[in-house]
């Protein structure tokens, strides 16, 4: 009974969805576990790229059970509008599982979400502004709504009661306009007859798969750094993008999990506020953001860039339980002379293999180098490990040696073929 789960090892955008749509010809269903359309996911075949926010990397396969979890936030516009853009590129989506149990991003999580980040100056964690948090708040606060909400009567009573209090706060604390209620009612009541035939009970459907033996892939959003618990902490998100929010966010026994892949890119990105120590300010980081083109899949935000910190992934390896890291971008870390890893903080003096939880301790720490030698020419063809440049195998091996974890797939261009495969999954 295999189930795979392919998480990001880093501050996300690591080549999640890549790796899932790879893995995802061998799986019989592909599973979203949280996040929501902060989500950007980019995969290109055939020279064709598509971006995916909610729906799992599975659904280029024609008719791929995929399925949207309770953990997943979903923002029925945003869906919908998915949804029409990769029918455009000709995929099917009659086998499209959208949790009954997932909340709903309302069009006021999304305001208030703009407005706290706007209102907080200095403050302001740079989220994606999608309404992410102030939708997991409601999820927390027992106020959200959910999908089997939008297809009960009692909707549009919940609706109201709901809409009455968001526009308390959107008026009387940031002195803005009430959103109509009216008019909300009508817009989700055309959702609702838009996806209905998508909302199901997903958990005891994936159950039944699982019972059935089947192939399960689980694909995650964001990174191990943004996790609300194990993240840098308030600049995270409010989900579990590890491992561990597989099970609460499918709701699938925590023992489905028989492979952990963890994705790593060949460098560090991070967009949004947060510290990060291996962070570069010079021209080097120019260098990988422009030959990367490193910029955000769903908001265009340049991202910040850095050395691989080794630290995060032997952290994501722990926390994550990662069997198998798949790395991304090894192309694009080329034609440098010489390349750093970081494996270790230095911290008032004191050096240490272990992700701090305090920020001050974060902002304090210096890194610890590691020097390679770069690696030059297109390796984008390439698919042997053996064909790899020396110093591209060396900077594997070593991150294989640091982390206790095996590198099973390498990216070396974005093109769905473009990867080196160095062991089987789902056996
Ligand atoms: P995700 O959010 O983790 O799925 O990653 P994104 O799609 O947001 O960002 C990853 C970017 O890197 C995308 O533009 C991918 O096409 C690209 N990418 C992924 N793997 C590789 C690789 O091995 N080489 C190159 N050159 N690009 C890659
Ligand atoms: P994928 O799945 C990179 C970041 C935001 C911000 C923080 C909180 O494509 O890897 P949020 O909108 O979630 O409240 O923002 O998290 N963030 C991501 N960064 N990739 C993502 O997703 C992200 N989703 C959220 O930039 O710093
Ligand atoms: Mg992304």
């Amino acid at each position: 009974m295999p189930g795979i789960a392919v998480f990001g090892a880093q501050w996300g955008d690591e080549g999640k969805g890549r790796f899932v749509d790879f893995l995802a010809s061998e799986a019989d269903v592909v599973i979203r576990y949280q996040g929501g359309n902060n989500a950007g996911h980019t995969i290109i075949v055939d020279g064709v790229t598509y971006k995916l926010h909610l729906i799992p990397a599975g659904v280029l396969y024609n008719s791929k059970p995929c399925v949207i979890g309770n953990g997943v936030v979903i923002d029925p516009e945003s869906l919908i509008e998915e949804m029409e853009t990769l029918k455009k590129q000709g995929a099917t989506l009659d086998n499209l599982m959208i949790s009954d149990r997932a909340h709903m991003v309302m069009p006021y999580h999304r305001l208030l979400d703009s407005l706290s980040e706007d209102d907080a100056g200095e403050a302001m964690i740079g989220t994606t502004k999608r309404g992410i948090g102030p939708c997991y708040t409601d999820k927390a606060a027992r106020q959200g709504l959910r999908m089997c909400d939008l297809l009960s009567d009692s909707f549009a009573e919940k609706l109201r009661v709901l809409l009455e209090q968001k526009n308390m706060i959107l008026t009387k604390i940031y002195g803005g306009e009430p959103l109509d209620y009216a008019g909300m009612l009508e817009q989700f009541m055309g959702y609702k007859e838009r996806l209905r035939q998508h909302i199901c009970d997903t958990s005891l459907i994936c159950y039944d798969f699982y019972k059935q033996g089947k192939k399960l892939l689980f694909e995650g959003a964001q990174g191990m750094l943004l996790d609300i618990d194990f993240g840098t902490y308030p600049y995270v998100t409010s989900s579990h993008p590890t491992s561990g929010g597989v099970s609460i966010g499918t709701g699938l026994p925590p023992a489905v999990l028989t492979d952990v892949v963890g994705v790593v890119k060949a460098y560090t990105t991070r967009v949004g506020k947060g510290p990060f120590v291996t962070e570069l300010l010079d021209g080097t980081g120019d260098y990988i953001r422009e030959r990367g083109q490193e910029y955000g899949t769903t908001t265009g935000r340049p991202r910040r860039c850095g050395w691989l910190d080794l630290v995060i992934v032997g952290f994501a390896a722990r926390i994550g339980g990662i069997t198998s890291i798949a790395l991304s971008r090894m192309d694009t870390l080329g034609e440098l002379d010489r390349v750093k890893v970081c494996v270790g903080y230095d911290i008032d003096g004191k050096v240490t293999k272990n992700y701090p939880a305090s920020l001050d301790d974060i902002a304090s720490a210096k890194p610890v180098y590691k020097e390679f030698d770069g690696w030059s020419g297109d390796i984008s063809h390439i698919r042997e490990y053996n064909g790899l440049p020396q110093s591209a195998k060396e900077y594997v091996e070593f991150i294989e040696s640091e982390t206790g974890v095996g590198v099973g797939m390498i990216g070396v261009g974005p093109e769905r073929s473009e990867c080196v495969l160095r062991r089987k999954y789902f056996v």
